[in-house]
């Protein structure tokens, strides 16, 4: 590993490691309206929201790294308490790269972004139309960590009124494959949150029962090559671990009359792993087993793991529990 204390970088070298590891990030598109009543817009990745009650978020309009001035978000911000803060979609990605060009105050930048100003109801900072998520907020407090190149000023708002397109929702919350949100990542890297790379954990559940925790998880479970980390913190989550007897039960609910020639046996079981298929896995590394296949239990094994990453955990840990019964 590198080991660093901040004294030991170059300040620009220390921001390109915490832009690489403290990602992705979420992006505010910052709305806010000059003294002379020029429209600024401009992206900010130091950004997030805080909590519900009320409704808090902050972001950080640093000074800027090569003459430590302050830029024109954090002065507008100052003269007027008020911005727009909305979220950015992948269909608006290059505008809001666009609109983080430095251009002088002078300059509006929806003009210059060609995002569509639209008027707010309780700020005066317009709404950006083309953003599905807008929330028109008050300055309660600017915070500032030092007055050289990339110090950080903490605009921390509170959001008064929320704007949001109403076909991004699914079942009550909004939908992350619809809404096609960006995050932004280490150099001129960004990431958009849609597609396979979007993946659901349920929460611990308190009602269902206290999950066991990874400490209890059997030895061998822990030291199988097979199960990941991810794989045993699953585990984790059930409130009891099957008995043996479940288990015992568990097995003989399969019926194994077959003998099963070994070469047809594994083609079987490879067909029914791609289809995710684990019950066929079972029965077939079952019969395997029956016909003292040297490998089942690594096969046995693979069915609880893939009976785990279908969310049937209790299939799963039966299965793993008879993996370790068996020798090979
Ligand atoms: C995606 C993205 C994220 C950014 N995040 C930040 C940030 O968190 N803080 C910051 O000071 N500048 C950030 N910038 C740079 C500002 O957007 C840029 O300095 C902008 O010109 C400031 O505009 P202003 O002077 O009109 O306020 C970011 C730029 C991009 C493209």
């Amino acid at each position: 590993m590198l080991h660093y204390e901040p004294k030991d970088l170059p300040v620009r070298d220390l921001h390109k490691l915490l832009l690489g590891g403290v990602a992705p990030r979420p992006i505010a598109l910052v709305s806010t309206i000059s003294q002379d009543g020029i429209h600024n817009l401009s992206p900010f990745s130091f950004f997030n929201a805080f909590g519900a009650n009320p409704p808090m978020i902050a972001f950080s309009p640093a000074r800027r790294g090569r003459d430590a001035s302050l830029k024109d978000t954090y002065n507008n911000l100052i003269a007027s308490n008020e911005c727009v803060v909305q979220a950015v979609t992948y269909s608006m990605v290059e505008q809001i790269s666009l609109a983080s060009t430095e251009y002088p105050p002078d300059v509006d930048e929806f003009a210059k972004s060609g995002l569509t100003p639209i008027d707010s109801d309780l700020v005066k900072p317009k709404r950006v139309k083309e953003s599905p998520f807008q929330m028109e907020c008050k300055l309660v407090e600017m915070r500032s960590y030092g007055d050289k190149g990339a110090s950080a000023n903490m605009a921390i708002c509170e959001v008064l009124k929320v704007h949001i397109v109403n076909d991004i929702f699914t079942d009550g919350i909004i939908d992350p494959q619809k809404i096609d949100l960006v995050g932004r990542m280490s150099g001129d890297y960004y990431c958009r949150a849609s597609g396979s790379s979007i993946f659901e954990i349920e929460k611990p559940n308190q009602k269902k029962g206290i999950g066991i925790g990874f400490d209890l998880i059997p030895d061998f479970m822990k030291e199988s090559k097979v199960y990941t980390a991810n794989n045993l913190a699953k585990f984790a989550g059930v409130e009891i671990i099957p008995g043996e007897k479940t288990v015992t039960e568990f097995i003989n609910s399969f019926s194994l009359e077959t003998m099963i020639d070994r070469d047809e046996g594994l083609n079987e079981f490879n067909h029914y792993q791609k289809l995710a298929d684990y019950k066929l896995m079972m029965q077939t590394a079952l019969e395997l087993s029956e016909s003292n296949y040297k490998k089942s239990k690594y096969l046995i094994e693979l069915t609880a793991k893939c009976a785990l990453e279908n969310n049937d955990t209790d299939f799963a840990w039966k299965a793993a529990l008879y993996a370790c019964r068996l020798s090979h």
